[in-house]
């Protein structure tokens, strides 16, 4: 079932066109990511989807009813911004609890459940907001919006000023509370890796237009275009020519997700699907080969530059590919090595 849903949405900031005609269905109990570079469109969607934002053209719908004429109040929707936004001059708890009731007698004890949900401790209910961290700070955000019982939440790049292993943390309590809560969830950042650990939806951005939606998986394996390949993680593009679905590159022959296509092609491969083995003088192989030029150690991973060539002998073709393997196997400069592909290539553009 869809939760909400955009119909062609523009909008326009003067003369620059933030919003060229975005689609985008969110299913109900979804987490939602919307990835995309600085300058995209990110904040202008979840604004209109606030109601802060008027779209010039295109509609929001919420469960099927036309949200146009619904102040921001009255959407049951959450929203958390960059930077918390937090009342300076309010305590923690009148920070959570400012879009209750006053005169609501269990105030308090919602005030405490909601502390508890974002994991701050009882404490800190009459500090103010500069005398907590910018994650605590995150968290009493997190735990005003969930006051009003959304039913969708809207996350502005909230873990962006925290630190890389505070922001994993955090990304992972709040997706907990809001499980916990049974409220949907739209998070809109620019970093990747935060995108595809948060997401079971995820949806591109690019210039104003949204370019591609569905699951994590389907758009890290099967991009709409080269630039939306490279956003979500390293890539291996090169040209081929495609014989009834096989195509032909300097990898040799390799399976595609094109069936029975031909022609010139360019095809992608993530670069964990090319396994790298040193070979010894006296191992042959039939499939392609590459010989090691440079490498870098990164911990884990030890990353290669790789001349890669599909017999030399009769073609002489080679190419150079930035390749990947664990550090406790990484093949020296120089070293031979044999290069197995696993799992069929994705054509991303196809002359017939
Ligand atoms: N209130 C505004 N007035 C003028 N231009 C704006 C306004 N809000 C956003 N923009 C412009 O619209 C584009 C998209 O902005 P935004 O939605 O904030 O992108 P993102 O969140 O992806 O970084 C940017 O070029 C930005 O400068
Ligand atoms: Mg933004």
């Amino acid at each position: 079932m869809t939760l909400l849903e955009l119909k062609s949405v523009s909008k326009r900031f003067g003369d620059h066109l933030a919003l060229d005609g975005v689609n985008l269905a969110v299913p109900a109990n979804s987490r939602t990511a919307i990835v995309g570079p600085s300058g995209s469109g990110k904040t202008t969607v979840l604004r209109i989807i606030a109601g802060f934002e008027t779209p010039d053209s295109g509609q929001v719908l919420l469960e099927g009813r036309d949200l146009t004429n619904t102040p921001a109040h009255r959407r049951g929707i959450g929203y958390v911004a960059q930077e918390g936004a937090l009342f300076p001059h309010l305590s923690i708890a009148e920070n959570i609890g400012f879009g209750l009731e006053r005169s609501d007698p269990t105030r308090r004890v919602r005030v405490t459940e909601l502390m508890d949900l974002v994991g701050l401790p009882a404490t800190m209910r009459d500090r103010r907001p500069h005398e907590l961290s910018g994650g605590q700070q995150q968290r009493v955000a997190l735990a005003r919006a969930l006051a009003r019982k959304p039913k969708l939440m809207l996350l502005d790049e909230p873990f962006s000023a925290l630190d890389a292993g505070l922001r994993e943390a955090m990304r992972e309590m709040v997706g907990d509370a809001l499980r916990a809560a049974g409220i949907a969830s739209i998070l809109v950042t620019h970093d990747r890796a935060e995108a595809l650990g948060f997401a079971d939806h995820l949806a591109v951005m690019r210039d104003g237009a949204l370019i591609q939606a569905g699951t994590p998986q389907t758009l890290y394996r099967e991009p709409a275009d080269a630039l939306t390949a490279r956003f979500l993680g390293d890539a291996l593009i090169i040209d081929a020519k495609m014989e009834d679905g096989r195509a032909l590159s300097i990898f040799g022959p390799i399976e595609t997700n094109a069936i029975g296509a031909n022609g010139r092609a360019t095809i992608m491969l993530r670069t964990e699907q090319i396994a790298v083995t040193a070979l010894d003088s006296a191992t042959r192989t039939n499939g392609p080969t590459g010989r090691v030029l440079s490498q870098s150690f990164h911990g884990a991973r030890c990353r290669l530059v790789v001349e890669a060539m599909w017999r030399p002998e009769e073609s002489g073709d080679k190419q150079s590919l930035t390749l990947e393997t664990s550090s406790l196997s990484a093949p020296e400069v120089g070293a031979v090595v044999r290069l197995d592909i696993v799992g069929p290539a994705h054509v991303l553009t196809r002359e017939d």
